[in-house]
C-alpha cells in the first residue's frame, strides 16, 4: 500500500491521465504482477520471444517503437536497445520503474503519447456532444521507423474510456461506450496496417472465467467483438488465477501474435 501511494505521488501524469484512471491502472498492473508473478511468467517470456523473433525480420535496424511499453514486464529492453540504433517506448503513462530502467540506455527514449489521440478531448467531453474521433499516431509514419511492436495493449485501449463514458452518459452509456471502444480498437489496427515498418502485434483477444473444476463460466471477446487478425502464434495467459479477481473463478486470456496485421501479405515471412 505504501509503495503504491509513493508511486502515485511521484509518477508524472497529465490531469487527463490521472482523472481517466491511467495512473491508477499503471500502479495496479505492477501490484498485480507482484501477486501473480508465477502465473504470468510464461506469457511474459513468450511475449519477449515473439518480439525478438519478429525484430530479426525487420527491414532495417534504425528505429524501433514499442507501443504500450508500460511497466516493461514483457519488453526485451536490453536486446532491443542493442539491436536498434534508437528505441522509442510509447505509452500514455510511463511508470517510475520503466523510467528508471530506460535511463540505463543512451539510445532509449520515452515518449508519453496517447495512441488514440482521443483521451484529452474525451476528458473535456460532455454528454450530448459527439464523442471524439480517434486520431492516427504520427510517429508510426516516420521514415526511419523499421520495427513497431504493439505490446499487450489492444484490449486496453477501450477499457478506461468505457468507464469514463459510462459514468457520465446515463442510460445510453453502456452501449455507446462499447461501440466507442470498438472504434478505438479498429482505429489502432488501421494505424498499424498503414505503417510501412515491420509490425508485431501481441494482444489478448478473448477472455474467459473458469470454475475450480475447469468448467467455463463465461467467455467473451476482449476486443469488443472486433475480429482479430490472423495469428502466427497464440497461447493462454492465466491473467487472474482465483482468488485474484474473484474468490472462485480464474480469468484467462487468449493471446495472439500477428505479424504485419492488416497488410496484404499475411505470411509473416
Ligand atoms: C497491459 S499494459 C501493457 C503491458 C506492458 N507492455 C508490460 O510490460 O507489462 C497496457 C498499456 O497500455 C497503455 N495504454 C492504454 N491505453 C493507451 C493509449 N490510449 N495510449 C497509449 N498507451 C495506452 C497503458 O498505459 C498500459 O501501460
Amino acid at each position: 500500500m505504501i509503495r503504491e501511494a509513493v508511486e502515485w505521488l511521484l509518477t508524472p501524469s497529465t490531469r487527463a491521465g490521472r482523472n481517466l484512471g491511467y495512473l491508477n491502472e499503471a500502479i495496479a498492473i505492477g501490484a498485480r504482477h507482484r501477486r501473480c508473478r508465477a502465473a504470468w511468467a510464461e506469457h511474459l517470456a513468450r511475449s519477449r520471444q515473439a518480439i525478438l523473433s519478429a525484430a530479426r525480420k525487420a527491414p532495417g535496424h534504425r528505429t524501433a517503437l514499442v507501443l504500450g511499453s508500460g511497466p516493461l514486464l514483457d519488453v526485451p529492453l536490453a536486446e532491443l536497445a542493442a539491436q536498434f540504433r534508437s528505441l522509442i517506448l510509447v505509452d500514455a503513462l510511463h511508470p517510475l520503474t520503466a523510467r528508471l530502467r530506460a535511463l540505463r540506455y543512451s539510445n532509449v527514449e520515452l515518449v508519453t503519447a496517447d495512441l488514440t489521440g482521443a483521451l484529452e478531448p474525451l476528458h473535456r467531453w460532455r454528454p450530448g456532444e459527439p464523442l471524439p474521433a480517434p486520431q492516427t499516431l504520427p510517429l508510426l509514419q516516420r521514415d526511419d521507423v523499421d520495427f513497431v511492436v504493439s505490446q499487450n495493449l489492444l484490449s486496453q485501449l477501450g477499457v478506461l474510456p468505457v468507464e469514463w463514458i459510462e459514468k457520465r452518459a446515463g442510460p445510453p452509456g453502456p452501449a455507446m461506450a462499447e461501440a466507442y471502444a470498438a472504434d478505438l480498437t479498429r482505429a489502432h489496427l488501421a494505424d498499424l496496417a498503414r505503417c510501412r515498418a515491420r509490425v508485431c502485434l501481441i494482444a489478448d483477444v478473448e477472455c474467459w472465467w473458469q470454475e475450480p473444476d475447469g468448467r467455463i463460466a463465461e467467455r467473451s471477446s476482449s476486443i469488443y467483438e472486433v475480429p482479430p487478425p490472423p495469428a502466427a502464434e497464440e497461447w493462454i495467459w492465466a491473467i487472474a488465477p482465483a482468488p485474484e479477481g474473484d474468490p472462485r473463478l480464474s480469468e484467462y486470456r487468449r493471446v495472439i501474435v500477428a505479424l504485419d496485421p492488416g497488410k496484404t501479405d499475411q505470411s509473416g515471412g
